[in-house]
């Protein structure tokens, strides 16, 4: 198989889709790669490491999407990228689709077979393409919040997240706790704040409590919950995730007006369109903006801005789903492995993913049966 590494195009995003060690994987395993010129340069990866690899170097992104059977990407494909795509070729990135219904016409559109990673299943459950980079964003959450805190031309609050001797640590709750909440609790509790993490399911409340003990406090989420904590923190993380479907908007934009003046929201979820009614989404470029007081931080990439250990983290989970659409074939791999399935959201101009359809209005297909057709 040819697989296609075209260089990002989004907003300040500098991971790539395949490091020159992924590369080699495939050179090894008998496939050809092609991959933009300096589709890596911002993380130095060079031309020279891809050609060690075994692939060939494209001029231009045009070239890629024309000759690749398979595109390996990060983001979802900007526009532009969309009128390139055809029927027949794989597209395999994050889509993030529920929220972007552009994208969506553009997929449908070119009539390819897009397989989302953010919601391809693991053997054990779990989104194993999304926890990596959920962890880098829920790391970096507590970072950008704690720095968003600081006085500054965009006007935090003033505070230091862990305090000092004397003077008590910020208030820090933090709305679902997977692998996104998590690795931002252990940032948080590790930086001395006061940490709080709002959780729906019962059995990740059960884990949630043996992993952090005493040094957080694990609260069932419901309404009256999620209100007492927004108001009364001065870092607000969204973390919620219900897998495919557009986030639940649980701080609406009343609430704000209850919450501490300069309170920073650090909305992770705004990639599934956010769970604060008041996020838009941000560039790494130009990442706050103040509503009613409150400042919100909107990056829908978070990862990019760390893209030397993004993108090694997203390859080292990418790869193995990847090997086995090049090696089977895409239709003998999604049928053969209903995990990979479940990522398949697009294909041949059709919406394969139940909550993608049901979000945005499109009629669902089943995947099986567009596979067998
Ligand atoms: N902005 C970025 O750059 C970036 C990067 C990576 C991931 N993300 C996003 O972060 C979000 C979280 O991802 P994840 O991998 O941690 O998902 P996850 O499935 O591991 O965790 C989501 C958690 O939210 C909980 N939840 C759902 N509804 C809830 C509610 N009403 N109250 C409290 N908890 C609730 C779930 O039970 C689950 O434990 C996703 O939207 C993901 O796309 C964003």
């Amino acid at each position: 198989m040819l697989i296609g590494v075209p260089k990002e195009i989004k907003n300040n995003e500098f991971r790539v889709g395949l490091l020159p060690s992924s590369v080699k994987e495939f050179t090894t395993a008998g496939h050809d790669v092609l991959v933009q010129t300096n589709a890596g340069a911002s993380i130095h990866a060079t031309d020279e490491e891809y050609i060690k690899a075994g692939a060939t170097i494209a001029k231009d992104a045009k070239e890629v999407f024309a000759k690749a059977d398979m595109i390996i990407k990060v983001k979802e494909p900007q526009p532009e990228e969309c009128k390139m795509l055809r029927k027949g070729q794989v597209l395999f990135t994050y889509l993030h689709l529920a929220a972007d219904r552009k994208q969506a016409e553009g997929l449908i559109d070119s009539g390819c077979t897009a397989i989302a990673y953010e919601t391809v299943t693991g053997p054990f459950g779990g989104l194993p393409l999304l926890a990596p980079m959920s962890e880098v964003a829920g790391r970096m959450s507590v970072q950008v919040g704690a720095v968003a805190m600081q006085i500054g031309n965009r006007g935090g609050s003033g505070l230091l997240i862990g305090g000092v001797p004397g003077v008590k640590p910020a208030d820090v709750v933090i709305i679902g706790g997977g692998v996104a909440g998590t690795n931002a609790a252990k940032m948080a509790v590790g930086l001395d704040a006061n940490v709080v993490i709002l959780e729906r399911s019962l059995d990740r409340i059960r884990q949630l409590e043996d992993l952090f003990g005493p040094t957080a406090n694990i609260i069932y989420s419901t309404k009256a919950s999620v209100d007492h904590y927004v108001f009364n923190s001065d870092l607000i993380i969204g973390a919620v995730l219900i897998p495919g479907a557009i986030a639940p908007k649980l701080i609406t934009k009343d609430m704000l007006k209850h919450m501490r003046p300069g309170a920073v929201i650090v909305d992770i979820a705004i990639d599934q369109g956010g769970c604060t009614e008041t996020s838009k989404p941000t560039t790494h470029q130009d990442p706050t903006y103040m509503v009613d007081g409150i400042l919100h931080y909107c990056v829908a990439n978070m990862p990019g801005a760390v893209a030397r250990t993004s993108s090694q983290a997203l390859n080292n989970a990418v790869l193995p789903y990847a090997l086995q659409i090049a090696n089977k074939g895409w239709r003998a791999a999604l049928s053969e492995n209903p995990h990979l399935m479940d990522g398949l959201t697009v294909h041949e101009g059709k919406i394969t993913q139940a909550e993608v359809a049901q979000d945005l209005g499109y009629e669902f297909f089943a995947p099986d049966q567009q596979l067998a057709a």
